[in-house]
C-alpha cells in the first residue's frame, strides 16, 4: 500500500503533492487555479446536537493554502452585521464574544479548521459561516447546527392572545425555553403537534398547527402550519410557541396535597426548585417522564405528563404534557414536579 502511494506521488508530485485525499485517476490532472478548492465540500450541511452537548462544527482544507486564516462567524439573514467567532492566524487566534469563550478551534491534524462548541445552548441553534481567507479567493462554506428539542405552546395567566412579540420572547425564557423558530413549530407539527390557538415564532410572524382539521381551526384547509403572516411586534397580541431541547439536570414528582408555597418549599427541601413549563416537557421527551399527578409548575399552572397515554390519565389518544391551567395558590390538591439542576 505505502509502495503504491509512493509511485504514485512520483507520477502526480507536480500537482499533487500538497493534496491530502486520496491520490485517484481522476485528480492526477486536475490543475489547481491558486485559491480554488481549498475546502472540501461538508457531507452533511445540518449538524445535530442537544443543549448541554460539546458539537463540531466540520471544517476541512482539501490542501493549505501558504498564507490563509480561518474565520467562523454565524449567520442571521435578518441580521446583515457579521457576528464573529472567532479569527486564527496560525498560533495566534482572537476569539469574539459572541459564544463567551465556548467555541474554539479543534485541530485534530493540520488539515483540520472545524469548530468546536461546548455546553450548547438554545441560542446557538443557526447557521455558521466557514471562511478560509488568504487574500487571494476566499472559501467558505456553511453549515446549520439544529438542536433536538420539543416545542410547547404557552398562553398567559390571564387568557388567550396576550403576549406582543417582546412578551411572548421573555416568557419562553422564563419557562427555560426560547421563541421556536418557523422549522421548529414544522418539525414538532411533523411529531403530532396539534394547536388551535396562534402564537408568535422567532421570525416574528404568527402561526398554529393543524393536524386534525376543524371547523373553529381554518376550517376545511389541509392539515398543515396555518399562517397569520407578519405581526406587528408591539401591538398584536397571541400565544406562544416555546422550544427547549434536552435537560441539564433531573425532573422528579413529590406526593401532594400541598398549596403552591408548600410545593415550594418541599422542592427547596431536596436542594431542588419548582420546575418550570420547559423543564416538564423536556423531562417528558427526553426522559420519558410519566406520572398521572397533577403538579404545580413554577408559573402556577399544574400539569402532567404522559408519555403512555392511558383511560384514566387524561384519556386523550396521543402522549403528551396535560394541563390543569393555571390554579389558585391557596388550592390544596396536587403534588409538584421539583428541577433538580446537575
Ligand atoms: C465538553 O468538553 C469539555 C472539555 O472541553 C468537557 O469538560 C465536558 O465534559 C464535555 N461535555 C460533554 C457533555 O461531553
Ligand atoms: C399553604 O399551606 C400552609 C400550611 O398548611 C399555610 O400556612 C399557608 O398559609 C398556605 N398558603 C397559601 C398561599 O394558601
Amino acid at each position: 500500500m505505502k509502495g503504491l502511494c509512493v509511485l504514485q506521488l512520483l507520477l502526480s508530485c507536480s500537482v499533487s503533492y500538497q493534496d491530502p485525499g486520496v491520490y485517484r485517476k481522476a485528480d492526477r490532472n486536475q490543475v489547481y487555479t491558486p485559491g480554488t478548492h481549498y475546502l472540501l465540500n461538508p457531507i452533511h450541511g445540518v449538524i445535530h446536537s442537544a443543549r448541554g452537548a460539546n458539537v463540531t462544527l466540520p471544517c476541512i482544507m482539501r490542501r493549505r493554502p501558504r498564507s490563509y486564516r480561518v474565520k467562523w462567524s454565524k449567520v442571521n439573514p435578518a441580521d446583515p452585521l457579521e457576528n464573529l467567532i472567532l479569527i486564527s492566524n496560525g498560533q495566534r487566534h482572537k476569539n469574539y464574544d459572541k459564544l463567551k469563550g465556548r467555541a474554539r478551534l479543534r485541530r485534530s491534524h493540520r488539515l483540520d479548521a472545524s469548530l468546536i462548541i461546548t455546553d450548547v445552548s438554545l441560542e446557538d441553534e443557526g447557521r455558521y459561516k466557514c471562511e478560509l481567507v488568504n487574500g487571494l479567493d476566499d472559501q467558505s462554506l456553511t453549515l446549520s447546527l439544529e438542536l433536538e428539542g420539543v416545542v410547547f405552546p404557552y398562553q398567559s395567566r390571564e387568557g388567550r392572545y396576550r403576549f406582543n412579540y417582546i412578551e411572548a420572547h421573555q416568557v419562553c425564557e422564563e419557562q427555560d425555553g426560547r421563541l421556536a423558530t418557523y422549522a421548529q413549530l414544522y418539525q414538532a407539527w411533523t411529531d403530532g403537534l396539534d394547536w388551535c390557538n396562534a402564537g408568535w415564532l422567532h421570525e416574528g410572524s404568527v402561526h398554529y398547527p393543524v393536524i386534525a382539521p376543524r371547523e373553529q381551526c381554518g376550517g376545511d384547509l389541509p392539515p398543515g402550519i396555518r399562517s397569520y403572516g407578519p405581526k406587528d411586534k408591539l401591538k398584536d397580541r397571541y400565544d406562544t410557541f416555546c422550544f427547549t431541547s434536552a435537560l441539564k439536570g433531573r425532573v422528579y414528582f413529590v406526593n401532594g396535597p400541598m398549596n403552591y408555597s408548600e410545593a415550594s418549599n418541599a422542592c427547596q427541601a431536596g436542594k431542588a426548585e419548582v420546575a418550570k413549563v420547559g423543564h416538564l416537557y423536556a423531562a417528558w421527551k427526553f426522559s420519558g417522564l410519566d406520572h398521572c399527578d397533577g403538579g404545580w409548575l413554577s408559573d402556577g399552572s399544574v400539569r402532567f405528563p404522559i408519555t403512555e397515554p392511558r383511560e384514566r390519565c387524561g384519556g386523550l389518544p396521543d402522549p403528551g404534557v396535560r394541563s390543569f391551567g393555571f390554579r389558585d395558590q391557596e388550592e390544596r390538591l396536587y403534588g409538584v414536579y421539583c428541577y433538580a439542576p446537575t
